[in-house]
């Protein structure tokens, strides 16, 4: 069988694979019914790890070794949102433990909160071979779980890392240089775009932007804090 029809049917199958994860048994189904249902059973991030499952709804899965699902606290009022896994985090299952990792923990710290007070994910949730860029398809394919991952957690704030993570979270192509720094919303949540640290290991001059970006979010969640507290 040609490579191409036989990839077409590979994915054909996903895309059903993907709905039946989403209980759908038949077909047309409108795609609002099918999403309303599923929102109104997800309340815990058990339940949307439990919906993903053995995820293999995108081509990624042949590849990756886990499923790196995101970690830290299912009521953080910060949240962060980066690219994708890479190799350290395939083969350990966790976001953010290589090097760029390691960064990210310094300058979670460097506005007083640690790893465990905030929440750690990606846009797409398995490595992309030799770490090319997430493709369309696959960041598609993530992306419902993603969102409800952020609806259960409802943080006070999202850090969107790299261009990437802020141009699907804002659905958007401008470029991180025009986003970062700046405040958006998404259902309500405030969204603020900075570098990736990845990025920053190969442009330290860009440290600076993250630390001005950082002092934003803290600001922010010190005012949000002493509106909680008042109202
Ligand atoms: N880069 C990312 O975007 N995410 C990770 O989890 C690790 C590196």
């Amino acid at each position: 069988m040609d490579e191409n029809i036989r990839e077409a049917i590979s994915d054909l199958k996903c895309y059903l694979e993907y709905l039946k994860g989403m209980g759908i048994s038949s077909l047309p189904v409108s795609e609002n019914v099918s999403e309303r249902v599923v929102k109104s059973e997800i309340q815990t991030l058990t339940d949307v790890q439990k919906t993903l499952g053995d995820c293999k709804r995108c081509k990624l899965h042949r590849t990756r070794r886990t499923i790196v699902f995101g970690e830290g606290n299912e009521k953080a009022t910060l949240m962060f949102v980066g690219e994708g896994p890479g190799y350290d985090e395939d083969v350990q299952g966790r976001p953010f433990v290589g090097k760029a990792g390691q960064l990210l923990t310094k300058i979670i710290e460097s506005i007083n909160l640690s790893r465990e007070e905030v929440y750690i994910a990606n846009i797409v949730k398995c490595r992309p071979p030799q770490n090319r860029n997430p493709e369309t398809d696959e960041i598609q394919s993530c992306n419902p779980f993603l969102m409800d991952q952020i609806r259960v957690i409802r943080p006070r704030i999202i850090c969107a890392l790299g261009s990437f993570a802020a141009q699907t979270l804002l659905k958007t192509s401008t470029k991180i240089s025009e986003l970062r720094g700046k405040i958006f919303d998404i259902e309500g949540i405030k969204v603020i775009p900075t570098y990736h640290p990845a990025f920053l290991l190969r442009n330290p001059e860009r440290k600076r932007d993250v630390w001005e970006d950082m002092k934003k979010i803290a600001e922010y969640l010190r005012n949000a804090d002493r509106r909680g507290q008042s109202g």
